[in-house]
């Protein structure tokens, strides 16, 4: 097949995805396709290219990536190194070379990418793409939507409210929260943006960080217990895997910093609890119509209850990320897995 692996774009996660966008292309490669990786705010900046055969040109079309650097990106940065300043998202030639793939692997995470505002776009381009469509993606990337369908759908999840820079308040009595409490940017991802507040005085500074990344935030009573990640395929769900960081909490240098997590997988539960937190990463894709892939999180505390903070559905796929690693455990490798995504995608 000819295949476009979309990567980067003009998220926080943008270094994430090209990590991400590189393992899947090398996959796909290896599995004998031919693949470009391309940035999708980049894009081909080639005037006159002509994309009859722009796959005979994939080496060249390609983005060639380096490792992930520790910190997020700087994005008004990335946005002022864009030849084409134009206020298109889509870089130059971008839709015309992915119309002319078999299928997109969407290697994107985070905003414009894992939010569905893409998928839209491709369904009215009539481009095929991995992965959830426009609308379950889209409430699944924002936090407060997606606790609602948890809710709903009677799968436990903290309690928590949402806030917006207009609404905001600095006392949490106020917003019936104690402490500790976790401070979150709505639709972001990779833990970016996120704190752990333990008193009055974090709650504000928690607030200040959050909100430069977002208009809307979500607070949470913080759960103190063990975290776990459920990916499912098709609706079936993968054996679990547990996430301890060696210091501090699952953060961006804990989740992409080889070593600095043990993961462990199958996770060390009881059959029982095993059972029940698969179920509920089944009820999740479920309720929120996410039938081809996606990986919940979850924590476990002391009392044995379970609580979902999130789905991805765009999970990384990078050296480091849980997906592979679960899949891995039953039998199927990184490569079997990239072929897997596309074929439950093109059903
Ligand atoms: N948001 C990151 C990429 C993940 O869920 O794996
Ligand atoms: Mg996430």
């Amino acid at each position: 097949m000819n295949i476009v692996v979309l990567a980067g774009g003009l998220s926080t996660e943008r270094d994430v995805s090209f990590i991400t966008g590189n393992e899947v292309a090398k996959a796909l490669r290896e599995n004998g396709h031919r693949v470009i990786l391309l940035d999708v705010f980049m894009g081909y900046d080639e005037k006159e290219v002509n994309v009859d055969d722009i796959f005979d040109k994939a080496d060249e079309v390609s983005v060639k990536v380096s490792k992930i650097p520790e910190t997020a990106p700087d994005l008004e940065a990335v946005k002022a190194s864009r030849k084409d300043q134009s206020d298109c998202f889509f870089g130059p030639n971008v839709i015309r070379i992915c119309q002319k793939s078999d299928i997109v692997f969407m290697a994107l995470h985070g905003e414009n990418g894992e939010n569905g505002k893409i998928q839209a776009a491709f369904d009215l381009f009539g481009i095929k793409y991995t992965g959830s469509d426009y609308l379950s993606s889209a409430i699944a990337m924002d936090k407060n939507m997606s606790k609602k369908f948890f809710v709903n759908a009677n799968i436990p999840t903290p309690n928590g409210v949402s806030m917006t820079r207009e609404n905001r308040c600095d006392d949490h009595k106020k917003l019936g929260l104690n402490l500790p409490c976790v401070v979150k940017p709505c639709c972001g991802g990779s833990s970016i943006g996120v704190t752990i507040v333990r008193n009055d005085e974090e709650f504000t500074k928690a607030l200040d960080d959050a909100f430069k990344w977002e208009n809307e935030l979500v607070i949470e009573e913080f759960v103190e217990g063990r975290e776990f990640s459920v990916g499912v395929l098709s609706g079936k769900a993968l054996p679990i895997i547990e996430i301890a960081p060696v210091e501090g909490f699952y953060d961006y240098k804990n989740k992409y910093k080889a070593g600095s997590t043990i993961e462990t997988c199958p996770a060390e539960l009881s059959i029982e609890k095993t059972k029940e937190m698969q179920k509920y990463a089944e009820m999740v894709a479920e309720a929120i119509g996410l039938n081809t892939y996606s990986r919940s999180d979850f924590l476990l505390d002391k009392e044995g209850n379970i609580f979902c903070l999130e789905v991805n559905t765009l999970p990384g796929m990078t050296p480091t990320s849980l997906l592979p690693q679960e899949a891995n455990a039953v039998g199927v490798n990184f490569n079997e897995l990239c072929e897997k995504l596309i074929e439950i995608s093109l059903k």
